[in-house]
C-alpha cells in the first residue's frame, strides 16, 4: 500500500516544477505535475469510492425506516458511556432471571460457571450454582455415558439435547442461544428489553397463526415466544421486587454481560489508554516544537556581495 502510494506521488514530491517564481519546490502531493490519465483515474477511483460509500449508508438507513418492526427506545442503562462499568448487582439478578425463567428453553452454551466468579458470585456460590445442573460426561472405563453435577468448569447445559428436539417443543421454531444474542441484534440491549416488555395484542388487521404473539418489536410482529416475563415471574435473592419492567432490565444487563465479558476490562483499559496517550502527545507535541524551533525562527537573507 505504502509503497504504491510512494510510486503515484513520491517521485513528484521535492520535484522542482519550472522554477516558477519563489515556488521553488512543491513539499505536497499537489496535483499541478500530474499526467492526464493519473489525475483522471485518481478521480474516477474517488468517485467510486465515494458513491459506493454512500450508497451503502443510503440502503443502511432505507431499510431502518421502511422495516416492519417497532425501534427499540433507548434505555439509560448505567453502563451506557465509555467510562461506565456494569452494574453486577442487576448482572447477577439477571442471572436469576435467567436460570429462573428462559433456561427453560434458551441454551448459554458459550458461558461457563467459571465465567461467574467474581462478576456476580463467589468462587464457592458459583461452585454451588454448577453443582445444582447435571452434566453429561463420558464415556467412562466402560464406554457408557454418564449424568454427574456441574463442574466450574462446565458450561451451561442446554435445555434441548438437538435443534430439532427444541424446534419440536416450541411450535417449529427454534429459540436461539443467547450468549452473544445483544450483540447479534439490532439495538442490543434496548431491542431485549423492549421485546420482553413489548407484548401487546395484534392490531385490527393482523392474523396471528396459532402459537403465535404479537410483539411489535419483532421483526414481522409474530413472534413465536410467549410473553414470559410479568410481575413476581421469578424470585429475586436480594429481595429488589420483580416487577417485569425490573427482570427485563436485569436479564438485558446480564445478556450484555454474556455477550461482552470483557467490557468492564475494556472500559478500564480505555481510561489507561487516554491517561498514557495524552501524556505522550503532550511530550511529543513538546518536543516536536522544541526540534524545530531554530528552524521555524530562522531568517534567511541574501546579501549581494558589494563591488568595489
Ligand atoms: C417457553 C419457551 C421460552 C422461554 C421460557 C423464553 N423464550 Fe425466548 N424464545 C422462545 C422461542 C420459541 C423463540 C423463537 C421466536 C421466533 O423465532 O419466532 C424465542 C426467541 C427469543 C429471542 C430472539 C428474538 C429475535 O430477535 O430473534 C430472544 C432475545 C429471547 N427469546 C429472549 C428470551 C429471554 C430473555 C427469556 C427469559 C426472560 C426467554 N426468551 C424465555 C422461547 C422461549
Ligand atoms: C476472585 O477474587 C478473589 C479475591 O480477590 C481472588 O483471590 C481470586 O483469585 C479471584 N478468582 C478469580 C477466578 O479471578
Amino acid at each position: 500500500m505504502a509503497a504504491t502510494v510512494g510510486r503515484i506521488c513520491g517521485a513528484r514530491l521535492l520535484k522542482n516544477y519550472g522554477l516558477v517564481g519563489p515556488q521553488v519546490c512543491q513539499l505536497s502531493t499537489n496535483a499541478q505535475g500530474w499526467t492526464k490519465s493519473r489525475k483522471l483515474l485518481l478521480s474516477t477511483l474517488g468517485v467510486i469510492g465515494g458513491g459506493a460509500g454512500a450508497l451503502l449508508f443510503a440502503l443502511e438507513q432505507s431499510v431502518d425506516a421502511s422495516g416492519t418492526e417497532a425501534h427499540p427506545y433507548h434505555q439509560p442503562w448505567s453502563h451506557n458511556g465509555w467510562f461506565q462499568s456494569l452494574d453486577h448487582a442487576s448482572v447477577r439478578r439477571g442471572y436469576e432471571v435467567y436460570k429462573q425463567v428462559c433456561k427453560a428453553c434458551h441454551s448459554l452454551q458459550y458461558v461457563a460457571f467459571r465465567n461467574l466468579v467474581n462478576v456476580t458470585h463467589t468462587e464457592a456460590e458459583a461452585k454451588a450454582e454448577a453443582a445444582e445442573v447435571m452434566i453429561k460426561d463420558g464415556p467412562d472405563e466402560e464406554g457408557n455415558y454418564f449424568e454427574r453435577p456441574g463442574k466450574l468448569s462446565d458450561y451451561f447445559p442446554s435445555p434441548y439435547p438437538n435443534e430439532n428436539a427444541a424446534r419440536a417443543a416450541n411450535n417449529g421454531a427454534y429459540p436461539p442461544d443467547l450468549s452473544l444474542i445483544v450483540l447479534g441484534r439490532k439495538g442490543g440491549e434496548d431491542y431485549i428489553f423492549s421485546l420482553l416488555t413489548g407484548y401487546t395484542d395484534p392490531p385490527a388487521g393482523v392474523a396471528l397463526r396459532e402459537g403465535q404473539n404479537y410483539n411489535p418489536y419483532f421483526p414481522g410482529g409474530a413472534i413465536a415466544m410467549a410473553q414470559v416475563l410479568f410481575d413476581e415471574a421469578a424470585e429475586y435473592s436480594d429481595g429488589t421486587p420483580a416487577t417485569a419492567s425490573q427482570l427485563a432490565k436485569d436479564v438485558s444487563t446480564f445478556l450484555r454481560w454474556c455477550s461482552e465479558p470483557e467490557l468492564d476490562d475494556r472500559r478500564l483499559m480505555t481510561i489507561k489508554a487516554i491517561g498514557i496517550f495524552s501524556t505522550l502527545a503532550a511530550i511529543v507535541y513538546y518536543y516536536k516544537r522544541h526540534k524545530w524551533s531554530s528552524l521555524k525562527s530562522r531568517k534567511l537573507a541574501y546579501k549581494p556581495v558589494s563591488k568595489k
